[in-house]
């Protein structure tokens, strides 16, 4: 217990200090997992369901997907979806868009960085 941890925080102080710690652990496959929760309102393809279709999300602008009706709030925004965007979005949805529709928070910063992972195999044009 004690040497894993000491361990943990040895790794911690040896990363570089330019490294976000909030973007430091993740894997393609507990965010598949994760976006288990996500699946009830997001396809991973361009269908919209209650939520907007999510392929090729990472690197596009928020609010575009055609055909979905998105709240005035994110239909406006000037957000471009990216690690850091959509980390702050999915860790609390209102706080960075305020009176979005979306209201499901990703409280681990890891589950949130392997779901930004599976996002980012999601190709556009699917
Ligand atoms: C209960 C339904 C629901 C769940 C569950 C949900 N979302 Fe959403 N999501 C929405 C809705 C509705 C919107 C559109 C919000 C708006 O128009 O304000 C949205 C919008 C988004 C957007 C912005 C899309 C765009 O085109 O700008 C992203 C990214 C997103 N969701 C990711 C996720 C992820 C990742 C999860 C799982 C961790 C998730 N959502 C879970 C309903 C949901």
């Amino acid at each position: 217990m004690h040497r894993s941890f000491k361990f943990a925080l040895a790794t911690l102080l040896a990363m570089p200090m330019h490294v976000p710690i909030a973007l430091a652990e993740g894997s393609l496959e507990q965010g598949e997992k994760v976006f288990k929760r996500c699946a009830a309102c997001h396809a991973t393809t361009d269908q919209n369901k209650t939520g907007p279709g999510l392929a090729g999300i990472v690197g596009r602008a928020a609010g575009k997907a055609a055909g979905y009706n998105y709240s005035p709030s994110l239909a406006s925004s000037t957000l471009v979806w990216d690690e850091q965007t959509l980390d702050s979005f999915l860790q609390g949805p209102r706080k960075l868009v305020p009176g979005t529709k979306m209201t499901l928070s990703v409280p681990k910063p890891d589950d949130r960085q392997s779901v930004i992972l599976y996002l980012k195999s999601l190709a556009a044009g699917n």
